[in-house]
């Protein structure tokens, strides 16, 4: 992935964006080489012939590091915790910083309390071999703008700056809405976040769209079980999807048949991103799904 190697020159960029030299920082390409012995005999060799058949291989390993922005979130929390599972080293960043609830996954993590706006990137993206961004959110419209826009915008800035060679960001189905009802802060900030992950990562940016999504969300110590509304609904409208799709050309109509999809798929979706070099662009729904199934085991 050639844009590996590409450090655009800091002068230019806010103080908040400027890091060490580069001289000074690891490139998130250097490989680590690992030696593994193996040994193999063939039929009628005696065991203690065995090891004069070792012979050692040296594999190219790229260590992987994600960087989860909106770490501690519903959506955040199942992406450390698939790459966690996957033996990806994670970063989770969050104002709040490391969640209230237990879980073994959660020790694996490494917790930085911080503000996209404000946090030291030198902390989250030395090393980093790629960011997913999580962040976004409802509120006024000028909430929505800055945190599903200017937020993402400066992540995907400060991701480039320090090499980070893969940015994946989650965003957000149209649902097939009439351009006024997507002139909101929400959609306008995440139509603008995608155009800067697209722009400074042509090649390897990616952006999941997904619609409703469904799990288990924790909130203040509870747990709302989004699972018991979302699995059935997308049981149904997977079934029906032959009867249904002469709708979907009606403004609006993905707010009834889109289909919702599991937190488990768009974090494993997530993780396929980040590990698949050709997989970039913009992926839709099904798309999330599909490439879910890649990694799930
Ligand atoms: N949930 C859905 O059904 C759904 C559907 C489609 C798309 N999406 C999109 O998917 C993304 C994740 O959704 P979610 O449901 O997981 O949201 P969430 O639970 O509210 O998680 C958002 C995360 O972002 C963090 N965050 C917010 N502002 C921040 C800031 N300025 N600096 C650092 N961290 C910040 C939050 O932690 P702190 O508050 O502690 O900072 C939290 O960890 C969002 O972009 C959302 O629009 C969600």
């Amino acid at each position: 992935m050639t844009s590996f190697l590409h450090f655009p020159a800091t002068s230019s960029l806010p103080s908040s964006l400027r890091g060490p030299s580069l001289a000074a920082r690891p490139n998130p390409t250097s490989l680590s080489q690992t030696r593994v012995k193996c040994r193999y005999a063939e039929a009628g060799v005696k065991s203690e012939d065995f090891n004069s058949g070792a012979i050692d291989v040296v594999a190219d390993v790229r260590p992987e590091r994600v960087v989860v922005l909106g770490g501690s979130g519903f959506v955040g929390s199942a992406i450390c915790k698939a790459a966690v599972s996957k033996g990806i080293e994670v970063v989770g960043v969050s104002r709040s910083g490391r969640p209230t609830y237990s879980g073994s996954w959660i020790d694996q993590v490494n917790w930085v309390p911080g503000d996209v706006f404000y946090v030291n990137w030198d902390e989250v993206l030395l090393g980093a071999t790629a960011v997913v961004s999580t962040i976004g959110g409802f509120g006024s419209e000028e909430q929505m703008q800055r945190i599903n826009g200017e937020a993402n915008v400066i992540a995907v800035n400060a991701a480039k700056e320090y090499g980070v060679p893969k940015f994946v960001l989650i965003s957000v189905h149209d649902y097939n809405l009439p351009p006024f009802l997507l002139s909101s802060g929400y959609f306008t900030g995440k139509r603008k976040a995608e155009s800067e992950v697209l722009s400074k990562y042509p090649n390897s940016g990616v952006v999941l769209r997904p619609g409703f999504i469904y799990g288990k969300r924790k909130v203040d110590g509870f747990e709302i079980p989004l699972d018991l509304i979302g699995e059935p609904v997308e049981r149904i409208l997977r079934a029906t999807e032959s009867f249904t799709k002469p709708l979907s050309s009606l403004p609006a109509s993905d707010l009834l048949l889109a289909p919702p999809v599991s937190v488990d798929d768009v974090a494993f979706a997530a993780i396929n991103a980040i590990r698949e070099d050709d997989f970039f662009g913009i992926f839709t729904i099904a798309q999330i799904k599909e490439a879910a199934e890649k990694v799930r085991v």
